[in-house]
């Protein structure tokens, strides 16, 4: 059979990039720079499937291309809100995603802001490396307890599963979920979690408010400046899901007026792009985006794509088929 022919959208771990060779006719981006939407349109146009991630935009522009050659997008990464999905059907698209593999990284990530920002290790960094530390004191940037505290988790899927899981069994946190769907009680069980109705409800009660839900329209800015004012004054706000999740102009008034303890940040809305506003607060810790960032979790997500692949040109449905 001839191999079908695959585009992949940004470079992958080598491992994964071979394994891909061997089984495919493979085109890389191999200058590694973000496609624009009428780049990504031109390679629907001639490949059989296109690999894409979390820094493709697949809005209805991009896959405006009728007639396309590609049959699947094979996204890496799980999160899939920066493809148009109306637009994926109407193209008549299979679109798969890579759940579960990333999962035990996002939430060490998630877990690592948590304790950054709740003991202020941002702050310290910049102090020492400034020059500006004067040696131990006892009122030197204290910080706040993470031990025994409550954790509020909005999205209790895989990530947010696992969040509860360091968080309870490691740091004796108690926990209180917000889902849209009902969680079995066995899974809330194994960290005696509490699981309620509306996020309002959770917001008062927790110490820590932890964002694990999708991204897209249907949750943009659900953190808004009306629920940052249900948050307990001297509660903290982490962010590993998607930028848009949080309106982050009434996140820096939060944060300005000290009217949360701090919040801490691994996704931006219109990343790579930093609002400028976000720079000036100090009680605020900002990663990269590098919640999968693992050597172990990037091949296990590309090889997940894989799996995904053989699977459609096998003509099985695929494991992760999202569309
Ligand atoms: C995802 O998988 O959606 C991440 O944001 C990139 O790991």
């Amino acid at each position: 059979m001839i191999k079908p022919s695959v585009f992949v959208t940004r470079r992958w771990p080598a491992a994964v990039e071979a394994k891909l060779a061997e089984n495919y006719n493979l085109y890389l981006n191999t200058g590694d720079k973000p496609l624009s939407p009428g780049e990504i349109r031109e390679t629907l146009k001639r490949y059989d499937a296109v690999l894409p991630t979390v820094t493709d935009t697949l809005n209805a522009e991009a896959l405006d291309a009728p007639g396309a050659q590609t049959r699947i997008l094979g996204n890496y990464g799980v999160g899939y809100s920066h493809i148009c999905a109306a637009s994926a059907r109407n193209l008549g698209l299979t679109v798969t995603n890579t759940p579960d593999v990333l999962s035990e990284c996002t939430a060490d990530i998630a877990m690592t802001l948590l304790l950054m920002v709740a003991r202020r290790a941002g702050e310290g960094e910049r102090e020492l490396r400034a020059g500006g530390w004067t040696g131990w004191r006892p009122t030197h940037l204290i910080g706040t307890k993470v031990s025994g505290k409550t954790l509020g988790i909005i999205g209790y899927g895989r990530i947010g599963q696992e969040m509860a899981r360091r968080a309870h069994h490691g740091f004796g946190m108690d926990i209180v979920v917000y889902n849209r769907s009902k969680i079995a009680p066995e899974v809330l069980a194994q960290c005696n979690a509490t699981q309620v109705d509306t996020i309002d409800d959770l917001l008062p009660q927790s110490d820590f408010v932890s964002l694990h839900c999708p991204g897209g329209a249907e949750n943009r800015h659900l953190i808004n400046s009306r629920r940052l004012d249900l948050m307990r004054p001297g509660a903290f706000l982490i962010n590993t899901a998607r930028g848009e999740v949080i309106d982050e102009f009434a996140l820096i008034q939060a944060l300005q007026y000290e009217l949360i303890g701090g919040a801490a940040l691994d996704v931006f809305d219109g990343e790579p792009r930093i609002s400028p506003g976000l720079l000036q607060c100090d009680n605020l810790v900002m990663l990269p985006h590098l919640g999968s960032a693992t050597r172990e979790a990037r091949e296990a997500m590309g090889f997940r794509v894989l799996d995904n692949l053989d699977d459609f040109f096998h003509g099985r449905d695929p494991r992760d088929r999202v569309i």
